[in-house]
């Protein structure tokens, strides 16, 4: 096992950044953030980084303690970044006792980051519903095979419950749980980071105000 100290050494000997990193031309940002996002998402995905849309959610319920998980982008619109969960899971029953969150997208081969901070809707059943269908039957049965994140007894008890949710779904194809939900992150504040080789950072935070979106450099 490594010392304390060993792993100070040798977590400060990795390098953060490698290779070339795009620029970030402030100057050209557009008016309002959601633009830029799809913008950083598409280079993201036309340069086939690893799973693009893989972000961080952070909550916190009404004891106010906080906390994250990785979870998958589903949609971009209009009104903000999309994601779909179990409403009766730690993060669901956090959000329903304190609506708003906080989600971070981070591409490391390009050096950037965005970062949201918004208050949580859920959205219309239909667009849970399809969300939860258009899901590999194998992501189905697991999402309604047993309680998300309670104590499970054994692996061998989660299979067997999966055998038995697909063998519903397989009964069923249309079954979607009332508990499946997408929710929408209508955003308050948006950051992109870009990093430079050189360790230059550039920041850019859009804020809502009652007129449109206030754009700001930050300090790095
Ligand atoms: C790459 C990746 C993608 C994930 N996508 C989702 C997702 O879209 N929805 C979801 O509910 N959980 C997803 N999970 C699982 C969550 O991270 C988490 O374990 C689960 O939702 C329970 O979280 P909770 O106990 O905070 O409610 C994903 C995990 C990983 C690593």
């Amino acid at each position: 096992m490594m010392t304390d100290s060993s792993w100070r050494d040798t977590l400060r000997a990795l390098p953060v950044f490698a290779g070339e990193l795009p620029g970030f031309n402030t100057d050209a940002a557009p008016d309002s953030p959601i633009p830029l996002v799809e913008e950083w998402l598409s280079y993201a995905i036309d340069s086939e980084i690893s799973q693009p849309h893989a972000m961080t959610l952070a909550t916190a319920g009404a004891d106010g303690v906080p906390s994250a998980r990785t979870l998958i982008l589903k949609d971009v619109t209009d009104e903000g970044l999309w994601f779909s969960t179990l409403d009766n899971s730690p993060k669901g029953r956090e959000l329903a006792a304190n609506p708003n969150a906080a989600l971070t997208l981070y591409w490391r081969e390009h050096g950037r980051q965005i970062r949201v901070t918004g208050s949580i809707e859920k959205g219309p059943r239909e667009v849970s519903e399809k969300d939860f269908l258009a899901r590999k039957p194998s992501a189905r049965a697991a999402a309604i095979a047993g309680p998300e994140s309670e104590i499970l007894s054994s692996q061998e008890k989660f299979l067997e419950r999966v055998e038995e949710a697909k063998a519903i779904l397989d009964f069923r194809p249309d079954f979607v749980p009332d508990e499946w939900n997408a929710y929408v992150v209508k955003p308050q504040t948006v950051e992109f980071w870009q990093a430079s080789r050189d360790r230059d950072q550039i920041r850019l935070r859009y804020s809502r105000e009652a007129s449109g979106w206030a754009k700001n450099l930050l300090w790095p």
